[in-house]
């Protein structure tokens, strides 16, 4: 069952190229340059009166949310707020019937989300799902909604979840684009292309593995690891250090690079590893400079480069590459380095990768 993966994590990883491609599978018509949801169309007046969208959702599907609320943002200039259900559903929240609430969960059983869901229904707010489970109880309360194809998820930590979800919210920010008049048709068809091309980059960069395992060894008896990204990237990580404490239970945080000098840079030392993703496209320099500021305090640097990066490749004491894509996508290939090196990293240290103590596949209590 587990296809001769020696854990559920790992052929999850590993199943990301074809769980993207069934997720836009359908939907994303390039020949025609068109995206055909039917809950998203189903419900269009919805979507163009909304003053605002407010994305709803726990652990990496809350991840998933931060980055859509970029891509929502740029693409289709919907204000976005994004917060953690457990929050939103006891702190009396402003909600009216020009909110549309999104509510992101693989599962579709979280506790949290689905108060979440039926506090914004009981408001008035028009309610849309994004699960990967068919049937489950959120997909079965809001009133409409797109399923991740992700195919089941078994390994506690999640991976393929939070990709599919991004592949159906950036499907969502494109078509609400098109029709908002935010983006032109020709760049509208440019992220079309550059979205069908995601699952042969992931497959691409998947032969990364041994590299990272290699990179894991060096790593695994740290304490304390550091994960910086900006923009697109922020929310990656954030989901990087989240993967890694969950199965491996290193303590790890993410931080916008950019806030490393108003409190964590007092951290650094030379037993401090910073994961640093630093593609090329977004805020590059600022990016780099962050990474000297780690260098002359010592700090052990990972880095998430872009193919052919030469800069970064000189500072860092390792250098991830993955191919070049469209800065909003990134998420997509960043996170997959990610994922291998909390797996590699939890592997190592015999921690029970599929089912790590204390946590359950869903929270189905408050
Ligand atoms: O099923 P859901 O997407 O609603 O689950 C939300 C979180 O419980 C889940 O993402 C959790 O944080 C994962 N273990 C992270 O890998």
């Amino acid at each position: 069952e587990k296809g001769g993966y020696e854990h559920f994590m790992l052929k999850e990883i590993y199943e990301q190229p074809r769980a993207i491609q069934d997720t836009y599978r359908g939907r994303l018509l390039r020949d025609e340059a068109i995206i055909k949801m039917a809950g998203v169309e189903d419900n269009m007046k919805k979507f163009l009166n909304a003053d605002r969208i407010i994305i709803v959702a726990c652990g990496t599907s809350w991840h998933a949310g931060l980055v859509a609320e970029y891509i929502f943002e740029e693409f289709s200039r919907i204000p976005v707020e994004v917060e953690y259900a457990s929050e939103f559903r006891y702190r009396n929240p402003i909600i009216t019937e020009k909110d549309i609430v999104i509510a992101i969960s693989q599962s579709g059983e979280t506790a949290d989300t689905l108060a979440a869901v039926k506090l914004a229904k009981e408001k008035g707010a028009f309610v849309f799902g994004v699960c990967n489970v068919v049937g489950s109880s959120i997909a079965r309360e809001t009133h409409a909604g797109a399923y991740t194809h992700a195919g089941p998820e078994i390994g506690v930590a999640s991976t393929k979840a939070f990709t599919t979800q991004i592949t159906v919210l950036s499907l969502m920010a494109l078509r609400l684009a098109r029709a908002k008049g935010t983006m032109s048709s020709s760049v509208f068809r440019m992220y079309l292309q550059e979205l069908e091309l995601i699952p042969q980059k992931v497959e691409q960069l998947l032969s990364v593995n041994e590299h990272v395992k290699e990179i894991s060894k060096k790593y695994l008896l740290s304490t304390n690891c550091l994960y910086l990204g900006r923009g697109y990237n922020f929310p990656v990580a954030l989901e990087g250090a989240l993967k890694l404490k969950e199965i491996s239970y290193i303590h790890a945080e993410g931080y916008p690079a950019a806030e490393m000098k108003h409190g964590p840079i007092a951290l650094i030392d030379d037993r401090m590893p910073v994961i640093v993703i630093a593609t090329s496209k977004g805020h590059y320099e600022k990016v780099v400079s962050n990474i000297q500021e780690i260098k002359s305090r010592k700090g052990k640097i990972i880095a998430i480069v872009t193919e052919g990066d030469t800069t970064v490749k000189e500072i860092a004491d390792h250098v991830i590459e993955i191919p070049d894509s469209e800065e909003a996508f990134s998420p997509l290939l960043t996170t997959i380095p990610l994922q291998l090196l909390s797996y590699h990293i939890a592997v190592m240290r015999n921690c029970n990768v599929d089912q790590p103590r204390n946590l359950a596949k869903s929270v189905t209590v408050e």
